[in-house]
């Protein structure tokens, strides 16, 4: 769609493909909030999503002129992008806006870095040039994320004539950890997004946080507006969805693996396995709760989902391979021939996800830092009988839910135990009662009016 009017912008678009073995493309759904969040743009006949290619079967598609309507996928050179995803964006900037590094090894930034920040640039670059391309006159132009920081300003220089958004599905981080980063890339990252005229983050803090470094490294926010717009879950789509056939059948087959007569106590997590989510601290929590309150063993069960992410990154794959490995050590310390302590399910399932929601009687979301969290909204949409949330205070769901959730500092193992117990304990018309407020707090923004909101704000005079 040439001269397309509303565009956003996004490292990962709506669909990848994979490319079997017969060379057929099969496509499905991305993971993560930035996508679900933007799914409902996908029914607007007049927008364009601008996307990167992600692997083979997306540069195979591309080649073959295999795709959604408005949606256009960059092919952009495959080490230019593995350096940008991996190593810039997902390397360096998701583990400043989460604060993820371990000293004393990380981080290191010497030449290795500076390549990479080469190919961030031109990554950035390339997809600027695409939307100056394909954006009609005065078209709204909404970014997503850190991959594309650099976006806005750049776009700005080839197209003044647009209304350029940006928008952080990600907390922002504090100013003195921000400023880990080389003081120029520090400088580039904050003047690349207060090229645009709007900027968008999750919650309050992130934006407070986002001004803060500005000011700091330059002196201020140059004009830019800033706003909130706390994404909030798809009621409508929730209730449809975990209602149907697949769903049900997924319902019966956790009960059957769950055991114990249908009495047993169900603590569900939902996670891309990510460093972020803080699933081994969620483990050892649980660990310890059978450990110091054996009243609990053989009564209740950790259903945990925890979906590979990112894989090209070590540290990931050694993350993904020590939560199967914390979770084994459990089973093999307290398990019996009657009783699995912990089901740990790794194969991406969003209709067994959503049976996990029904049935849970906690929800544990306990992340080190997270922009949202759509997890802990999504429960208590679809719960069918009231689920207690246990929640982490540095999620941003936190500032909508934190009032009728049981509130952890996600560092604090003993903490949390003790929150799982309080809500494995919870009577159940209290938990009907807080499951009823926390899904109208959940689901006060969803997606469509997220987006229109934000197109409003930037389109408006
Ligand atoms: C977070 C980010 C998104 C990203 C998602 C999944 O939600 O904010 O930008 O798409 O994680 O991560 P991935 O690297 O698989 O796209």
């Amino acid at each position: 769609r040439a001269g397309a009017q509303v565009l956003v912008a996004s490292n990962r678009g709506p669909v990848t493909y994979s490319l079997g073995d017969d060379g057929t493309l099969d496509a499905k759904r991305g993971g993560g909030g930035l996508v679900s969040g933007l799914s409902a743009i996908g029914d607007d006949a007049d927008a364009l999503w601008v996307c990167s290619a992600l692997g083979e079967g997306d540069r195979e598609a591309v080649r073959r002129g295999v795709g959604e309507p408005g949606v256009r996928m960059l092919d952009i050179d495959a080490a230019v992008h593995a350096d940008a995803y991996n190593g810039v964006a997902n390397s360096v900037l998701w583990f400043v806006h989460h604060m993820l590094y371990q000293t004393p090894l990380e981080p290191a930034f010497g030449p290795e870095f500076r390549a990479q920040w080469a190919s961030y640039e031109a990554y950035n670059r390339a997809f600027a040039e695409a939307l100056a391309e394909s954006a009609g006159p005065g078209a709204a132009v909404l970014v997503q994320d850190y991959h594309l920081a650099l976006v806005p300003g750049m776009l700005r220089e080839l197209r003044a004539d647009l209304r350029i958004g940006h928008f952080s599905h990600t907390p922002w981080a504090p100013v003195d950890y921000f400023r880990m980063l080389p003081d120029d890339i520090a400088e580039r990252l904050l003047r690349g997004m207060l090229g645009a005229d709007r900027l968008g983050f999750l919650t309050g803090r992130w934006a407070d946080a986002f001004t803060a470094c500005c000011v700091a490294v330059l002196g201020g926010t140059s004009g830019t507006r800033i706003g909130v717009h706390g994404l909030g879950a798809d009621a409508d789509f929730l209730r449809e969805r975990s209602r149907r056939a697949d769903v049900e059948e997924r319902l019966a087959a956790l009960r059957e693996q769950i055991g114990g007569d249908g009495t047993r106590k169900v603590v569900v997590r939902v996670d891309r396995t990510e460093l972020s989510k803080n699933i081994v601290r969620g483990l050892h929590a649980y660990r310890l709760l059978l450990d110091e309150r054996p009243e609990w063993r053989e009564r209740v069960v950790h259903v945990a989902f925890a979906y590979p992410s990112r894989q090209d990154l070590a540290v990931y794959r050694d993350y993904t391979a020590e939560v199967s490995r914390v979770a084994s050590a459990i089973n093999s310390a307290y398990g019996t021939d009657s009783w699995m302590p912990v089901i740990l399910h790794v194969k991406d399932d969003f209709a067994r996800s959503l049976a996990a929601y029904r049935l849970a009687d906690v929800a544990l979301v306990n992340p080190i830092r997270d922009g949202m969290n759509l997890v802990a909204k999504e429960v208590p949409v679809v719960s069918d009988e009231g689920c207690a949330l246990v929640l982490s205070r540095e999620a941003g769901a936190f500032e909508e839910l934190g009032d009728d959730a049981l509130v952890v500092n996600p560092y604090d193992v003993s903490g949390t135990a003790q929150a799982l117990h309080t809500a494995l304990t919870m009577p159940s018309a209290e938990r009907a009662e807080r499951t009823k407020r926390l899904a109208a707090s959940a689901t006060s923004l969803p997606p469509s009016q997220w987006f229109l909101d934000q197109l409003q704000a930037l389109t408006a005079p």
